[in-house]
């Protein structure tokens, strides 16, 4: 069964707001375990706009499940991945000037270089993932670096605002999937995701994670965190294997 893993970014997104203390992420990644979520993200941005150093290191520590680290393939973060210790890491491109992470990594090209910054993390035994667009050739890369998973990006996809424009990006996700499962790499989706849109993919196989931030804290907004996450557990756990 496809589940559904928590990013808590936009809690440090809201706290930053005021440089304060409130709210913490952390206590929202045990509270979105409690209600669901069987795993937590955060990334770890180097300009540190939202997420802290601190958050990563207390979510570790406080985590139930799963830490999925999201972060760019620098030296620094590395570093941090080493003595984090998360279960697993996702490679993401980075833009200072970026509002959120708006394509997926370029692979192609940087096979060897991709799968040299990955080895440590391997040895460590952290699993990791390539957070990539849903293009033939960058599935085939990320299968040469030797991710055991990739996460393709639905953002193009959610932002669509044509119909056509919006099957077209489906379509692409939905051959993502295929090739990828084809070549026996592991598929989480992720980005721009909400109640509504991510039902495309109630009777897709082959999808093991959604990752999944802004829709759900913009939800608890209004009716809490708890039922945010419940109400979207609920909808994954309706979807096919
Ligand atoms: N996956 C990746 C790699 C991301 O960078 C993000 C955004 O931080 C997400 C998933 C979650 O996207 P959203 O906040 O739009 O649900």
């Amino acid at each position: 069964m496809p589940v559904l893993c928590v990013n808590v970014d936009h809690v440090a997104t809201l706290r930053q707001a005021r440089m304060g203390i409130e709210p913490e992420p952390a206590t929202a990644a045990y509270m979105a375990e409690m209600a669901g979520a069987v795993g937590i993200i955060t990334h770890l941005r180097e300009d540190r706009r939202h997420i802290q150093d601190r958050d990563v290191e207390m979510i570790r520590k406080t985590c139930n499940t799963r830490l999925h680290f999201e972060m760019a393939a620098t030296a620094e973060m590395q570093g941090i991945a080493l003595d984090i210790d998360p279960e697993t890491v996702c490679l993401v491109p980075e833009k200072r000037e970026e509002l959120t992470t708006e394509g997926g990594l370029n692979c192609v090209g940087r096979e060897a270089e991709l799968k040299e910054f990955l080895a440590p993390l391997h040895a460590k035994g952290i699993r990791s993932s390539l957070f990539i667009d849903a293009d033939p050739a960058q599935i085939e890369a990320a299968n040469t670096i030797g991710a055991e998973f990739i996460e393709i990006h639905t953002g193009h996809y959610a932002d669509a605002k044509e119909i056509n424009e919006r099957n077209v990006e489906l379509s692409r996700i939905l051959d993502g999937i295929r090739q990828a499962r084809n070549l026996g790499l592991k598929v989480n989706l992720g980005h721009g995701l909400n109640y509504r849109n991510i039902l495309a993919f109630k009777n897709v196989p082959g999808i093991s994670e959604y990752s999944i931030g802004h829709s759900i804290m913009a939800r608890a907004i209004y009716v809490g965190l708890d039922r945010a996450v419940r109400d979207m557990a609920e909808i994954i756990r309706t979807f096919v294997d």
